[in-house]
């Protein structure tokens, strides 16, 4: 595929996996299985594409209202996915995958699985995966606005030291670059609360499919739409 820009950073929200099961007569829990399935996929397209990181939102701070069922079932499916990407070492060489989120309400299982798996994977380099997890745009400020807090109280900062790359640097991404690109699928048109300081300049596609039904195909088309968009900035000329 010819690519005449590519987004360093893509954020997806991985939407539509109850549509996808209840479409089959399944229960919503297979309907993750399936979307966990598809995110395997896509960590090894975007590799592919040489897109430097991914961010996918797992699991939002207002999926808790879900029936337990639910929430177990894809608390589940991550601490396997984690499992899974610990113990086949060589086959991930190149993927460092983190945690992003509030972890401190996980179950201590699922947050060793985390420290393990971020600790083994931390000097990889290829693509970063973020895993949104107990995440919500609003809380990371909320966490990032009571650490500057905390140091303007120290007498460590000034506010008028406050920027926005101080914000930045406070925030679950620190260090990386903002999304160039969030793809939503599912036919919903909305954040949702995902990466919303982050996102102030993304270029955004939605689209019509359910996300266990999104593969390498419909990655490479969101690419194509990207590639052919003029991000200006704020500004009047293309950057
Ligand atoms: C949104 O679809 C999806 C979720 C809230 C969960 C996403 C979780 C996974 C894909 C599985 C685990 C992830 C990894 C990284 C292994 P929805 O349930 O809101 O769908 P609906 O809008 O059709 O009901």
């Amino acid at each position: 595929m010819e690519q005449k820009s590519l987004p360093k950073h893509i954020g997806i929200i991985m939407d539509g996996n109850g549509r996808w099961a209840k479409k089959r007569g399944l229960p919503r829990t297979a309907g993750h299985k399936a979307g966990a399935k598809a995110f395997r996929e896509i960590v090894k397209h975007c590799r592919k594409r040489e897109i430097e990181y991914l961010t996918v939102y797992a699991f939002s701070t207002e999926n808790w209202k879900r029936p337990k069922e639910e929430v177990d079932a894809i608390m589940k499916l991550l601490g396997e996915y984690l499992d899974e990407a610990f113990q086949h070492e060589d086959e991930n060489k190149e993927i460092c995958v983190k945690i992003i989120g509030d972890v401190a309400p996980l179950s201590t299982e699922l947050k060793e699985k985390i420290r393990k798996l971020e600790e083994q994977t931390k000097n990889n380099v290829g693509i970063t995966v973020n895993i949104a997890l107990n995440y919500g745009g609003r809380d990371e400020l909320v966490h990032g606005v009571k650490a500057l807090a905390q140091r303007v109280k120290d007498g460590t900062l000034s506010p008028d030291a406050v920027t926005e790359e101080l914000i930045s640097s406070v925030l679950y991404t620190a260090e990386q670059p903002d999304p160039d690109l969030i793809i939503r699928p599912s036919g919903e048109l909305r954040l949702s609360n995902f990466l919303i300081w982050q996102a102030a300049y993304s270029e955004f596609v939605f689209m019509d499919v359910l996300w266990p039904d999104f593969g390498a195909k419909e990655l490479d088309a969101a690419l194509e739409q990207y590639a052919g968009r003029s991000r200006r900035f704020g500004d009047i000329t293309a950057k």
